[in-house]
């Protein structure tokens, strides 16, 4: 399996942090926002990882991680001129992928714990084959892609639904597998003009092919200042614990 973290975007809700810094590039607790997707492929075994960027802030994303030994990873990076959707930067990954699947993490996502157990359950449950997603029960759905479950299933996702049929969002961490790229290929852009996520997984549940994990630990993304502060003190909360430090107050 490869990896590919998606780290596009203007970060417009985080202004003025984000005016001459990629959002990525911000800190979550002691580390760079970008670490926390990177410790995700460490821990699922992964070692070469693509990044998605946008033009003005490739050099600074470059200047930070550089070649990915200092991660034991092998870092391949590549220039997203426009957003217009996840799903069309995921186009990018595409040559990279090559025949391999792939762990897709959107670079704004911080997981208190590692993801690995994602990845292992794909290998094992699905056998490497379809669609994989994560998912949360969150207070807001509306901000999110919305799951809608039976007993055993996804059967639909909403993106940003005004009247959401549950309370779990779909975070952004996805495993697909080589036929991601044909299915990205045949979606419409969605009324707000981008490729989404969502088209591509609900093409993946029309196929049978989508199946699911709960996320272990805290979840946060990071996309407004009220969750840029909870995912801030999640982690500090995390690495004072690990390190045995006393919480300042
Ligand atoms: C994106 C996806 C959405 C997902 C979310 C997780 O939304 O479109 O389905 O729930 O990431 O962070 P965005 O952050 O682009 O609004």
């Amino acid at each position: 399996m490869r990896g590919v973290i998606l780290a596009g975007g203007k970060g417009t809700r985080l202004y003025p942090l984000t005016k001459s810094l990629n959002k990525h590039l911000l800190p979550v607790g002691p580390e760079p926002m970008i670490y926390n997707p990177i410790h995700n492929m460490q821990a699922s075994g992964i070692k070469d990882v693509l990044i998605v960027t946008s033009t003005e802030h490739m050099g600074d994303m470059v200047n930070l991680l550089g070649s990915g030994s200092d991660f034991g990873l092998r870092f391949a990076y590549k220039v997203q001129d426009e957003a217009y959707g996840i799903a069309d930067a995921l186009r990018l990954a595409r040559e990279f992928a090559g025949e391999e699947n792939i762990l897709v993490v959107l670079g704004d996502n911080v997981f208190e714990k590692p993801v690995d157990y994602f990845v292992k359950n794909y290998e094992t449950a699905q056998k490497g084959k379809g669609a994989r997603v994560l998912l949360v029960k969150v207070s807001d759905p509306q901000r999110f892609g919305v799951a809608a479950l039976d007993e055993h299933k996804v059967v639909e996702i909403q993106e940003k639904p005004e009247n959401p049929k549950s309370d779990y969002a779909v975070v952004g961490a996805y495993i697909y597998d080589k036929r991601v790229f044909d299915i990205i290929d045949h979606i419409k852009p969605s009324t707000r003009g981008e490729y989404e996520i969502t088209s591509v997984n609900n093409r993946y549940i029309e196929l049978g092919e989508l199946q699911y994990d709960f996320v272990q630990g805290r979840w946060m993304d990071t996309g407004t200042f009220e969750s840029y502060y909870v995912a801030n003190k999640i982690m500090y909360e995390h690495y004072f614990k690990k390190m045995g430090i006393e919480k300042p107050e």
